[in-house]
């Protein structure tokens, strides 16, 4: 049996990507050779980096409007660093919203490399809510944004208006609801929940905005050098890299970003509505700030938590469990993982509070 898997990433990936995935480690193309074992100077690797780079740009509807797309490694934590210290000046000034412990990673690690204001913050609710009415100072180098928080569950639904260029931490959101990606100067995410495995970061990136620091920038952290070597300045993570292309592909048949939305949307509404609808439940995440990526709740009596849990496992639903600093249960409904999943866990959680009443 299959098993319901609410996992926060890495995550759950469609029947067809990993079906493709494993033929291509045990015989890529029918070339009689794995594609973990051939080069990635390869011509049909080269293609699938090609191809992958320019599916991300078109999904985003980004193609032929100034913006590049890599595929590199180190994690979103990398690219924490990355971005920084592509962006931010030296004696620059660089604005961070802070919405939860990934954000907060970010602005830390953007003060190894210059000054970082905290735009605005959501840590007085232990990060349940998006702050509103935000005011972006101008004089920054650029205003870095978490859009979605995957451990507390809340999601930027309207972005802050600002001059100044918007970098976003995409990491738990990419490529699951339609925005106009033309707002956003620098886009990262770590492939791990909506773009394929981890291994691998998609970065998509204006080319207007590179080249504007005199900082010296070693060539593994520069995003200008990577552009100019086409993602292959050193040896990409190749199977991450085709897991990637696949669930790009996959989304695509699918009906792209729009399709993607419309089944994330039914099954976020379907999860939220059994938190507020059952007795032995409660979320925390403010309701007009909830993600429709991972659904946070808890349970009102916590001596529960062992037959829920046990519950769980018996019906088939693994990774529900909190993120350790947040505790409680999280169901990531990412792109991937389909209504009968949400509709098995509500069923579950229907059938405990009936035992327990
Ligand atoms: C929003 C967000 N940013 C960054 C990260 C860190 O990603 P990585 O572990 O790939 O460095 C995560 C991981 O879950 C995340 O959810």
């Amino acid at each position: 049996m299959k098993m319901h898997n609410f996992s926060s990433g890495p995550s759950i990936l469609p029947p067809e990507v990993l079906q493709k995935a494993s033929e291509a480690v045990l015989n890529f193309n029918n070339s009689g050779l794995s594609l973990i074992e051939i080069s990635h100077r390869d011509p049909s690797f080269v293609e699938i980096m090609n191809s992958a780079r320019n599916l991300a740009l078109e999904l985003l509807n980004l193609e032929n409007k100034g913006y590049s797309a890599l595929l590199l490694q180190g994690g979103a934590s990398l690219e924490f660093v990355r971005a920084a210290s592509n962006l931010l000046k030296v004696d620059g000034k660089a604005g961070y919203i802070n919405t939860g412990n990934w954000a907060n990673n970010a602005q830390n690690e953007a003060a190894y490399f210059g000054e970082v204001v905290e735009v605005a913050s959501s840590k007085d609710k232990n990060y349940n809510y998006i702050p509103k009415n935000i005011v972006v100072p101008n004089d920054l180098d650029y205003l870095h944004i978490t859009t979605n928080n995957t451990i507390y569950g809340t999601q930027f639904k309207d972005f802050p208006e600002t001059v100044v260029p918007l970098v976003c931490d995409m990491s738990s959101d990419i490529f699951s609801r339609n925005l106009d990606f033309s707002k956003f100067g620098l886009i990262y995410a770590c492939a791990q929940k909506n773009a394929g495995t981890s291994g691998v970061n998609l970065i998509v990136v204006k080319n207007e905005l590179l080249n504007k620091t005199t900082r010296s920038i070693p060539n593994i952290m520069n995003y200008k050098k990577h552009i100019e070597r086409e993602s292959m300045y050193n040896t990409p993570s190749v199977f991450s890299v085709y897991v990637s292309y696949l669930s790009m592909k996959w989304l695509k048949d699918l009906g792209g970003i729009p399709a993607a939305e419309r089944r994330n949307l039914a099954k976020a509404n379907l999860m939220y509505s059994e938190i507020d609808r059952n007795s032995l439940f409660y979320g925390t995440a403010a309701v007009e700030d909830r993600s429709t990526m991972n659904a946070t709740f808890f349970l009102k009596d916590e001596k529960l938590t062992t037959a829920f849990d046990e519950l769980c496992l018996i019906k088939g639903i693994y990774g529900l469990k909190g993120h350790r600093t947040a505790g409680g249960y999280r169901a990531s409904i990412y792109n991937a993982l389909p209504m009968t999943s949400v509709q098995k866990l509500v069923e579950v959680m229907q059938y405990f509070e009936e035992i327990n009443f």
